[in-house]
């Protein structure tokens, strides 16, 4: 097991306001690294930034629509101008508004969902790449859905599947300088994106669980489980905190079942 401290490392979280990259910000935070994240709500963000320098880190935080790509590079020159470096970027923030058949689809949320998942990860690893640190990391939060498609939400399949693409192909260019990419793929995990609520109606990991509202999705097999997000974190804080010559271009899946 890789020694498991991120002193002076920086981490960009994207969507860490809430579920599992509230989780991933919070984990890395506890062992040592500090925060630049973002996302659209800037309550739940000033929520992980008062948790995070309550520990003594800092902690950049920046509402932001990264579906915007003017203000998904604002955050990334907000992120060089406070740390001048980064070591970790997770992509993790994620849209899944189409969840009906593809004739049904409205074209610009299809292509909204494409802008979130896919250009913003394009734009944050490209704008940050050339000031990432030699021993960098790079985790993409991938889907299931990106290896094996339903009947539906097409946009959201076909966006992981890219997001997993990305991953393999941007390792392939920098294992030369000692960066790491890597997809992390949680399965099913009790966020708001799993609990599919109305806007405004927010439950946090441990109501849903209490709820008993972890039926699986359709398709699922039934030995397949919700998690809880701190779940998904474990295995990212893995990824990061592994020494050189660890492993590049992967997918490591928490699913339960073949993708
Ligand atoms: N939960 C699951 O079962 C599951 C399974 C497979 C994969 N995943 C993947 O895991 C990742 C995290 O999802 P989650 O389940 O933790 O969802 P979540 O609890 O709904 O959190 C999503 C985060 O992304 C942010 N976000 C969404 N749209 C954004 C935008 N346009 N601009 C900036 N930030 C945005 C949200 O903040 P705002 O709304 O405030 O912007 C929030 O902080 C996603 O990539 C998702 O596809 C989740």
């Amino acid at each position: 097991m890789a020694d498991q401290n991120l002193e002076n490392k920086v981490a960009v979280v994207t969507g860490a306001g809430r579920g599992i990259g509230k989780s991933i910000a919070l984990t890395f935070a506890r062992t040592g690294a500090d925060l630049a994240i973002c996302a659209r709500s800037e309550k739940e963000l000033v929520t992980v930034k008062q948790s995070a320098e309550a520990l003594g880190r800092r902690c950049f935080a920046m509402s932001v629509d990264l579906s915007d790509s003017e203000q998904t590079c604002a955050f990334c020159e907000g992120v060089l101008g406070k740390f001048g470096t980064v070591d970790l970027i997770v992509n993790n923030a994620g849209a899944y508004f189409e969840r009906g058949l593809f004739a049904d689809s409205d074209p610009d949320l299809w292509w909204k969902t494409l802008e979130i998942n896919v250009r913003a990860p394009y734009l944050i690893t490209r704008l940050l790449i050339g000031s990432m640190n030699k021993g960098g990391k790079i985790i993409n939060l991938t889907s299931g859905k990106g290896f094996s498609a339903g009947a539906n939400s097409t946009a959201y399949h076909v966006s992981k599947a890219a997001l997993n693409m990305l991953s393999e192909g941007l390792a392939n260019e920098l294992w030369q300088r000692d960066i790491d990419v890597n997809s992390l793929l949680p399965g099913p995990t009790a966020t708001a994106t799993f609990d599919n609520n109305a806007d405004g109606f927010r439950r946090t990991a441990e109501e849903i669980l209490a709820s008993g509202k972890d039926e699986l999705p359709p398709g699922l097999p039934p030995w397949e489980r919700v998690k809880h997000p701190d779940e998904i974190a474990t295995v990212a804080l893995q990824l990061a905190t592994y020494p050189s010559g660890g492993p590049t271009g992967q997918v490591f899946s928490l699913a339960r079942r073949p993708l």
